[in-house]
């Protein structure tokens, strides 16, 4: 087992743990029992994830002395709403939580995010820890107290920051995932080795990207230590970016590689038919068009990245159905715009990205064809 602390200067009760290892969902309560004090606990997910590690979260939270009660959500990003929200308070309010209970999201970055988000609101903020079961959740989601709710207008366009307690990855709950959901949480690991010299974690000395290519075989078959090793390092990555950024005033913005074109295409898809991280790879490779685009980067850095994208075999593409001005007008309500202004983060070399608010619509429309 391996932890990494998320240290948020400004907020001190925003530091806190993540452990990383196998069997952490069967032994959840003796390892939340410092990190809260409640005395009763409810446990959000849904009905998928409950018939997977339900039972054993149930007993070990038991186990450690807590009143345990279960809500099960509709399974979908098209549940990440407003009435999931609702049916969290009501239970809430109905088992009369009170301040120093908490909410627990068992799940991946659907659940983590609506469940933190009731956190943060019922009675002004209860306890919330995570116990993410997709890569993607334990990379990137369940750490840095992101979270919200979609609107019919825009992703994400409702929620706050809200961190929590501590979070456990146990990456045992990885082998249950379908490929095409590893894949989606791979999506958000390549981005980490897109944006890695940006994130300001100290002491690097090889390239991620390099890693991701040569131990592919290693990742999709899941050895703990790779997956572990693997797990680690993102989070490490990303507590290094929340550290000096926590409410995304600048530095932040960068772990949304990809996501100005991803965020639209969810949109423009009613967040049905396409995953997040599917969205997030067609973005990426959307970001490097436009960097193309705009003479940002070598055609060197262009074809290594293609090739590490279509290495993990990213190759999703945007239905024809969807046009370009649809696109267009998804990124004016994205929550990145500024002063009107579309914002993308853009590669300029091998692992580092900057933010751009002067992508013209020309260059847009080249770059966006491309990803049909
Ligand atoms: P998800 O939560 O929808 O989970 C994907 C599917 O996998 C679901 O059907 C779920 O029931 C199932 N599942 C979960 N764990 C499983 C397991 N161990 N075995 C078998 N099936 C399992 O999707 P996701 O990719 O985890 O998260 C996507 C969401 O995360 C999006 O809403 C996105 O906006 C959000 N997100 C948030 C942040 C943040 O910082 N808060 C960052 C990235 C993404
Ligand atoms: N996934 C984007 C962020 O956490 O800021």
């Amino acid at each position: 087992m391996q932890t990494v602390k998320v240290e948020i200067p400004q907020n001190q009760a925003g530091s806190y743990p993540i452990f990383i290892g196998q069997g952490l969902l069967e032994n959840a309560g003796t390892y939340i029992k410092q990190y809260t004090k409640a005395k009763k606990l409810l446990v959000v997910s849904n009905n998928t994830i409950n018939s997977l590690y339900g039972e054993e979260v149930k007993k070990s939270l038991e186990q450690a002395g807590y009143e345990v009660y279960f809500l099960l959500l509709e399974e979908g990003e098209q549940y990440k709403n407003a009435d999931s929200l609702q049916k969290i308070w009501t239970e809430a309010i109905r088992l009369k939580l009170e301040r120093k209970d908490a909410l627990i999201a068992l799940g991946g970055g659907v659940i983590g995010d609506v469940t933190g988000l009731a956190a943060s609101t019922y009675l002004r903020g209860v306890g919330f820890i995570q116990l993410p079961t997709t890569l993607l959740a334990q990379v990137d989601s369940s750490i840095g107290g992101k979270v919200a709710i979609n609107h019919d207008s825009g992703k994400n366009l409702i929620g706050s920051f809200y961190q929590p307690k501590a979070v456990l990855a146990d990456i045992s709950a990885l082998k249950t995932l379908s490929l095409r959901e590893f894949k989606v949480g791979l999506a958000e690991v390549l981005k980490y080795g897109f944006i890695e010299k940006s994130c300001g974690l100290s002491g690097l000395n090889s390239s991620f990207s390099l890693y991701l290519m040569e131990n592919k075989a290693s990742i999709m078959a899941l050895e703990p230590s790779i997956v572990e090793n693997l797990v680690k390092y993102c989070c490490r990555l990303k507590a290094a970016v929340v550290n000096k950024d926590e409410k995304e005033s600048g530095l932040r913005a960068i772990l949304n590689f990809g996501h100005t074109t991803g965020h639209a295409v969810e949109k423009c898809y009613g967040y049905k038919g396409i995953n997040h991280g599917e969205a997030v790879a067609i973005g990426m490779k959307g970001a490097f068009f436009i960097a193309m685009e705009k003479g940002l980067i070598s055609q060197k850095y262009f074809e290594d990245a293609l090739s590490l994208l279509n290495n993990y075999e990213m190759d999703y593409r945007i239905e024809k159905n969807i046009s370009i001005d649809s696109l267009y007008e998804a990124m004016q309500v994205d929550k990145k715009v500024q002063s009107g202004k579309i914002r993308f983060i853009l590669p300029v070399s091998p692992s580092e990205v900057r933010i751009f608010d002067d992508v013209n619509k020309q260059q847009l429309n080249n770059a966006l064809k491309k990803l049909y």
